[in-house]
């Protein structure tokens, strides 16, 4: 088992292991406790022929807790003030008291809206993460930022809420469609052009042994496994090197927006129909070559991040002009005093920050995009 201290406000553990799920009542009892469980799911989750919310139900009460479960739709559309006022109404109405724990499991939906409710439900309670989609196993799972969305924007209500326990069971992220998949290979290769260049091979390694992509051999999916225990392992401890200090997000966090000033615009842009891993991994694309026309990187890095991104099957040409995504750049939370930190990346592995003015944003969107 991989075992990471994640030295958050409140340090916490994530566990990777697979097999995990059937145990994690165990692992529940024995870091955050409480006697009451809230397990919030969503529709995919609960039909998946793995049948996950059955497992975490059994585990939960043969650990000895009173659970009660929750399922929305799936899909961001539920991450609302309306179904956030349902689920807390719903703890409520279970008898769930402050020392009692909400069980997230799901993807990045369920993580933001089960985090947010955790950190509100009388004034907060204990939250455990288990994430079932690649992407919330190497981002959201970790760190604690917690939303719900408005119709005026995305995760514009939220909390800095630290999960007490991440679970992470790699054996569920393996029967992921591709597309979802491919969500969680867009951050992992962000962590290899932050910080770490190692984990994009790992990640090839683990992607050609995927057994939906290779010969369907019991051997193949062991092995598959394993190298995604050893990137999410890798992911988090990168994510975790930059959220510690920093957990709400007022300095080196920022690093992990490496991509997602040009890919949230673009993926705000599209009504969300690119998915966020395809509009990160564009982002970094555009946002590397405009940090070359600026002179702040080599055209060399900027050529390699892009057949880097390019190499690992993502679109890298923009769906849009920089005309159309100029309202939701110019609308950018992390504009600060008119200024933004660009993350600017030296080599693959290695990257600065560098303020830059809000309102130059367009001409950076500009040479990214390799508009006049
Ligand atoms: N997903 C970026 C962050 O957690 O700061």
């Amino acid at each position: 088992m991989k075992e990471l201290d994640i030295r958050g406000d409140r340090p916490y553990k994530m566990l990777i292991e697979p097999g995990l799920l059937p145990e994690a009542g165990k692992y529940i009892s024995h870091a955050p406790g409480g006697s009451r469980a809230f397990v919030l799911t969503d529709s995919t989750v609960a039909s998946l022929p793995s049948m996950p919310l059955a497992t975490i139900y059994r585990s939960l009460t043969e650990a000895g807790y009173q659970v009660s479960t929750c399922q929305l739709p799936a899909g961001e559309s539920s991450k609302n003030p309306t179904a956030y006022l349902d689920v807390v109404s719903m703890m409520a109405d279970r008898g769930l008291q402050p020392t009692d724990i909400l069980v997230a499991l799901g993807g990045g939906m369920i993580g933001d809206l089960g985090g947010f409710a955790a950190a509100t439900y009388m004034r907060g309670i204990k939250c455990v993460q288990i994430p079932t989609t690649f992407l919330a196993a190497v981002d959201s799972s970790v760190g604690g930022k917690t939303a719900i969305d408005l119709p005026q924007g995305k995760n514009l209500i939220g909390a800095f809420w630290e999960p007490s326990l991440v679970l992470c069971d790699p054996d569920l992220l393996l029967t992921l469609p591709a597309t979802v998949f491919m969500d969680g290979c867009a951050e992992t290769i962000k962590y290899g052009i932050l910080k770490d260049p190692e984990i994009i091979a790992l990640l090839r390694q683990a992607l050609e042994k995927i057994p939906e992509r290779s010969a369907k051999t019991s051997d193949s999916a062991d092995n598959a496994t394993d190298l995604l225990c050893q990137v999410i392992a890798r992911a988090v401890t990168t994510k975790e090197f930059y959220v510690h200090g920093d957990v709400t997000d007022k300095g080196k966090r920022g690093f992990l927006n490496l991509g997602h000033l040009l890919g949230h615009a673009i993926e705000a842009w599209s009504c969300f129909s690119l998915s966020h891993g395809q509009s990160v991994a564009m982002g970094m694309v555009l946002e590397a070559r405009g940090c070359a026309a600026l002179g702040l990187t080599s055209s060399d890095t900027a050529d390699e991040i892009r057949e880097l991104v390019n190499d690992f099957g993502f679109a890298i040409d923009p769906p849009c002009t920089v005309q159309d995504i100029l309202p939701y750049l110019v609308h950018d939370k992390r504009i600060r005093n008119n200024s933004i930190g660009l993350i600017v990346p030296d080599s693959i592995g290695n990257c600065h920050m560098e303020p830059y003015p809000a309102d130059e944003l367009e001409k950076f969107a500009r040479l990214g995009f390799g508009e006049q």
